[in-house]
């Protein structure tokens, strides 16, 4: 779309306390998954992490040397971008221009080589061909997310921005939902467990769906929001051309 447009219509008045808690929600989770989940991976070498179980640290390991380097490209770049990106839907932040920009090109350039190097590890993850499948196509569509949402504000058309980007962070946000569902699925098999070492099974049963869980779902919330807001929504298809009366 090359159309320039004036910013889209808020429905909700600016200071509506409800959007002002998720907002506030968005950043802490945004802030803690980063700090616990990225920090850990800094508190030792990639095998003195293996050897203490931490994280997927086992998985990588033993890969070869480009596949562990992609391994902390990622978590480094995604890491940046899922800690940078809720300050960009701060109507505060997003008056000061300057400042909206500077964050914006750190972001886009994180979530460029967090989605380059997401989509290498998707081909070593550690539940397979749903790994791939999963984690492959939130890779994808997170690159090619930020690629409209920039494309999007280079041609002025800053209501596309604003959706492609809703879009956009949430698939960054993957990363919080895919530990809360995580949790949700653990918890869910506790009362079922049975036998004498359940856990390895439970944790194995709750990390299959993940690749697809993490991301679905919010794709489809921040649709909603973006036709609540009267943006520019996604056509599954091409709406019927406008009929002229016939005389
Ligand atoms: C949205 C696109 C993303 C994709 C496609 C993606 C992909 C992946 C893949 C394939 C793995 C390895 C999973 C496995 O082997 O089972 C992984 C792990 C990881 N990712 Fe991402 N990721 C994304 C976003 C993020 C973000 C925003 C963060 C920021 C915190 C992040 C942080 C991590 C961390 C810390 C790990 C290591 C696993 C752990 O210890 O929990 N990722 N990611």
């Amino acid at each position: 779309m090359t159309s320039i447009a004036p910013p889209a219509p808020v429905k909700r008045p600016s200071g509506n306390r409800r959007s002002q808690w998720s907002w506030a929600w968005v950043v802490l989770s945004s802030l803690a998954i980063t700090g616990y989940f990225v920090g850990q991976y800094a508190q030792g070498t990639l095998d003195s992490l293996a050897q203490q179980h931490v994280g997927l640290a086992d998985t990588y390991a033993s890969r070869a040397l480009p596949i562990r380097m992609a391994f902390y490209v990622h978590i480094v770049s995604a890491g940046l971008a899922l800690a940078l990106g809720p300050w960009q839907f701060s109507q505060r932040l997003r008056r000061r221009i300057r400042v909206h920009r500077g964050i914006g090109r750190a972001y886009l350039a994180s979530v460029a080589v967090g989605s380059l190097s997401a989509l290498v590890m998707s081909f070593f993850n550690s539940v397979g061909l749903l790994g791939f499948f999963g984690f492959g196509a939130l890779a994808v569509l997170w690159g090619w997310t930020a690629w409209r949402g920039y494309k999007a504000v280079r041609e002025r058309d800053i209501r596309s921005h604003q959706a492609w980007m809703i879009r956009n962070f949430a698939l960054t946000y993957a990363a919080v939902t895919l530990r809360l569902w995580f949790g949700v699925l653990i918890l869910a098999q506790v009362p079922f467990a049975h036998g004498p070492d359940p856990f390895d099974a439970i944790l194995a049963q709750a990390y299959a769906p993940l690749p697809f869980l993490c991301w679905l779902p919010n794709i489809v919330i921040a649709e909603f929001m973006i036709r609540r807001r009267g943006l520019p929504a996604l056509h599954l298809m091409t709406p019927p051309a406008t009929r002229h009366a016939t005389p």
